[in-house]
């Protein structure tokens, strides 16, 4: 792109227009982002700019079946494998070359299950909040849940008895848990608002479940072995936050995974460190990505 600092539209990737918007120019390379849910819009990701102040393009979509793309209503588009494709059609479609790929949540699922076919269109891999393992992940978000106020507990356990889980009294039944394990800011920033309250019911139905802790939906068994993540050889920075809804045990267990990964966990968070801690998000990233060039200008010196 040249020098143009705000881009938006849509581009066209197997059959359907998927949402986009890139900030910046790419000085120093190219971020794309990947957003979780499944069934989010990219806006809950949006602080992430920010890098475009240190030299990055930073480039957000919406999948198939959310925010402003197509919103096919045919469930079998919902698939780990589809969104994959999906994610590399994006990049190709939009000449982004070799990028930066940073997955927040089941984004950062997704970026793993990216980097396992397509590693070789990555500079590097950013997970925050991100997964290997469903079931690791469910059985952390079971603990954290059984660590709520009993009287919560039992509230809850009402309407999940009663499968009633759309029920306007749960959602604010489940604000304890929101708030400790997913986004301690009050209030929430207005760019999380908007994907909370935009969310497509059809992907995150199909493919988490019903609310952030109960993962019932077709990603639930998914797991990428440590010898799977052994095989990813571009420089990898893994974080979390203390509090995370996606314990800090899941990132590192990426981290063990992903030889030379760097794990960084971030003290005053829990799933969304880049609102919760911005700053030192925005600097931690941007630390990680520069040294990638200077390793590399370095690594040219010496074959010189
Ligand atoms: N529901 C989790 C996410 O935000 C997994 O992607």
């Amino acid at each position: 792109m040249a020098d143009k600092a705000f881009d938006d539209g849509h581009v066209t990737v197997n059959g359907y227009n998927l949402y986009f918007k890139s900030f910046g120019n790419e000085e120093k390379g190219t971020v794309l982002t990947v957003h979780g849910g499944p069934g989010l819009t990219h806006d809950y990701m949006l602080s992430i700019a920010d890098l475009a102040q240190y030299g990055y393009r930073v480039v957000f979509y919406d999948q198939l079946g959310c925010g402003k793309s197509d919103l096919p209503k045919n469930i079998a588009l919902y698939t780990i494998d589809r969104a994959v494709e999906d994610l590399e059609g994006f990049r190709d479609a939009m000449n982004l070359g070799k990028v930066h790929m940073l997955g927040s949540s089941y984004g950062g699922l997704l970026a793993i299950a990216y980097a396992l076919i397509y590693q070789k269109h990555l500079k590097s891999l950013v997970t925050t909040g991100g997964i290997d393992d469903m079931e690791l992940t469910i059985s952390e978000m079971m603990r954290m849940k059984s660590e709520l106020p009993k009287d919560v507990l039992a509230t809850m356990a009402k309407y999940e008895e009663a499968g009633e889980y759309t029920d306007p009294e749960f959602a604010k039944v489940l604000e304890p848990f929101y708030k400790t394990y997913f986004c301690r800011l009050d209030p929430w920033p207005k760019e999380l608002v908007y994907s909370m309250e935009h969310v497509s019911p059809v992907v995150y139905n199909t493919m988490n479940g019903p609310n952030e802790f109960t993962i019932i939906g077709n990603i639930r068994h998914w797991k990428v072995s440590q010898e799977q993540l052994h095989t990813i050889h571009v420089p990898t920075l893994v974080t979390c936050g203390k509090y995370d809804e996606v314990s800090p045990k899941v990132a590192k267990s990426i981290h063990r995974g992903i030889e030379g990964s760097k794990f960084v966990m971030f003290q005053n968070s829990s799933h969304l460190a880049m609102w919760e801690e911005r700053e030192k998000y925005i600097q931690v990233v941007t630390n990680f990505l520069d040294n990638i060039g200077k390793k590399k200008a370095s690594s040219r010196k010496i074959k010189r």
